[in-house]
């Protein structure tokens, strides 16, 4: 665990209103007893293969990302915004003043609409400055967005961390404070995780909240098969585009040496485990070699990696689960068709 500023590379800009830790840097890492590419080269020796969902986030794959938010097809980002027009000033009086603090915030723009409902309530509650605390893998993404953020929102300080959710959600353990809490996790991202590895996310931010704190989760629910799978499946291609960047992400990160014609993008939804799982399935067989973590794998022809699962939630099921993890549900908003749902929780 990162356990003194020392160890973290901080950026605070002239006009102070933006600090950047990067918790992802070789000072910061050093600190750390597992190297997070640990996960990568346990991923690619099981079987089935895996890829880490965090991997589709460089520079381009964010790009991808806010193309795919845009498609007809992705009803999640829309649907989820529109219930954030509705919910967000409803929202912001049940927590009260608060710091918002966002798990793989991207490009922040479905946050803009918490941050006009927080800043009308500091407005009303005579409380000068807003504290937003994104936190994103991908760093471009992450300055990108919090440059644009700091342009529109006069009262806005911004302390955003370049790390995965694990390191943050550590650091935010490590250091309680008397500020209210609001973390947030929108865009379906729960999804992502195996039900496990949800239970142990679930108590990575429980850890990371005081008892009165909040915690706001986005979650996509269950639906016709076709709408799913034509979601992670364009017909323009860019999921498709998506899912192969990450080979190039790869590549470019790890010295690796994927041939990404050699690969096709695969989305089915599992009716059984209600998840979407996003493949890339070789055309052939062949030898990957990633030098800069000492790994060679193999591919049979047709074989798949699996680069994510999507979970799609049952409300009911998910509020026990996070009840488990001391976090008791308050809310839940959703829309009229009832495709995608908004959580907001209480740490007891
Ligand atoms: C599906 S996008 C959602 C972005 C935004 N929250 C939204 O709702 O549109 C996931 C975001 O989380 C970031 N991310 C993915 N895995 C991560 C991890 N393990 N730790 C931190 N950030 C991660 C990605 O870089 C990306 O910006």
């Amino acid at each position: 665990m990162v356990s003194s500023s020392e160890s973290i590379a901080s950026t605070t800009t002239a006009d102070n209103r933006l600090q950047l830790d990067d918790l992802l840097g070789p000072a910061a890492l050093s600190h750390q007893p597992q190297s997070p590419q640990r996960e990568l080269y346990q991923g690619l020796t099981q079987t089935p293969k895996t890829i880490p969902a965090q991997y589709f986030y460089d520079e381009r794959g964010s790009q991808l990302f806010e193309q795919i938010c845009d498609l007809p097809e992705y009803y999640l980002t829309r649907t989820e915004t529109s219930i954030f027009r509705t919910c967000a000033d409803e929202l912001a009086q049940i927590t009260g003043p608060c710091e918002i603090i966002e798990l793989g915030s991207g490009s922040s723009t479905k946050t803009r609409l918490l941050l006009d409902a927080y800043q009308r309530l500091n407005q009303k509650h005579q409380i000068a400055d807003l504290k937003y605390s994104p936190i994103d893998v991908s760093p471009s993404i992450l300055k990108l967005s919090a440059k644009q953020l700091l342009q529109d929102y006069s009262d806005l300080q911004i302390q955003g961390r370049v790390s995965t959710y694990d390191l943050a959600l550590a650091q935010l353990a490590a250091t309680p404070t008397t500020t209210k809490r609001l973390i947030g996790f929108i865009g379906s991202s729960l999804g992502n995780f195996t039900p496990a590895g949800c239970d142990r996310l679930l108590a990575q931010v429980s850890a990371a909240l005081q008892p009165g704190d909040f915690f706001l989760l986005g979650i996509d629910l269950r639906k016709d098969p076709a709408i799913l799978e034509a979601a992670y499946d364009d017909a323009q291609g860019v999921t498709a585009a998506f899912n192969l960047n990450m080979l190039q992400h790869l590549n470019n990160r790890f010295e690796a040496n994927f041939d990404l014609t050699q690969f096709e993008h695969v989305a089915l939804y599992n009716q059984t485990t209600h998840q979407i799982e996003m493949h890339l399935r070789s055309r052939q067989p062949q030898t990957i070699r990633l030098k800069a973590i000492n790994l060679t794998i193999e591919l049979a022809a047709d074989e798949t990696i699996l680069s994510e699962i999507s979970r799609k939630f049952d409300p009911a099921e998910l509020q026990i689960q996070l009840q488990n993890q001391q976090l008791h549900v308050q809310r839940i908003w959703t829309d009229p068709q009832n495709w995608f749902g908004v959580m907001l929780a209480q740490k007891q």
